[in-house]
């Protein structure tokens, strides 16, 4: 092998692991796990508001701005994925026009408007989420 080709895999493998495996530091990958375990609740209370299509219900709207709250503190975690940050700020779009929404109180926007949300929540569980 030359040393040029050598110099050139090594440059493609240092690449790839860099897009593959960005990995966060353990103090940021603590702060993205506790404000997630706090999303647990509310992703729940809404899953059963959803199926007894309460969208309109106050309850909705209370645990919409948890999640409101939560995805805050993820905008100030610097994931070094510029990838992982762009989804936390999407996220953070989607939700705000949920609140309009909400106060619209149109149960058929607001049902199709959670369907987007939870699109955002699985991307990042599908690339960022191990398990
Ligand atoms: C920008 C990326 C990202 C977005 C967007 C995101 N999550 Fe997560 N989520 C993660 C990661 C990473 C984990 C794994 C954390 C860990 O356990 O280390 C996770 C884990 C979770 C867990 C499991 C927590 C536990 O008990 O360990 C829940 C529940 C959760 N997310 C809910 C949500 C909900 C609901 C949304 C959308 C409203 C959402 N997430 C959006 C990245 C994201």
């Amino acid at each position: 092998m030359t040393l040029s080709r050598i110099i050139g895999l090594t440059t493609l493998t240092a690449m790839t692991a860099l897009l593959i495996a960005a990995k966060p530091s353990k103090s940021t990958a603590r702060k993205i796990e506790s404000v997630m375990k706090r999303m647990s609740k509310p992703q729940k209370a809404l899953k059963k508001l959803e199926r007894s299509k309460l969208f309109t219900s106050k309850d909705f709207k209370n645990n919409i701005a948890l999640l409101v709250k939560e995805n805050k503190n993820m905008l100030l975690i610097k994931h070094p994925d510029a990838e992982f940050n762009q989804l936390s700020k999407d996220l953070n779009k989607e939700l705000i026009k949920m609140m309009t929404l909400i106060a619209k109180k149109d149960p058929k926007a607001i049902k199709k408007q959670w369907g987007e949300i939870k699109n955002y929540c699985y991307e990042c569980h599908d690339t960022y989420k191990e398990d």
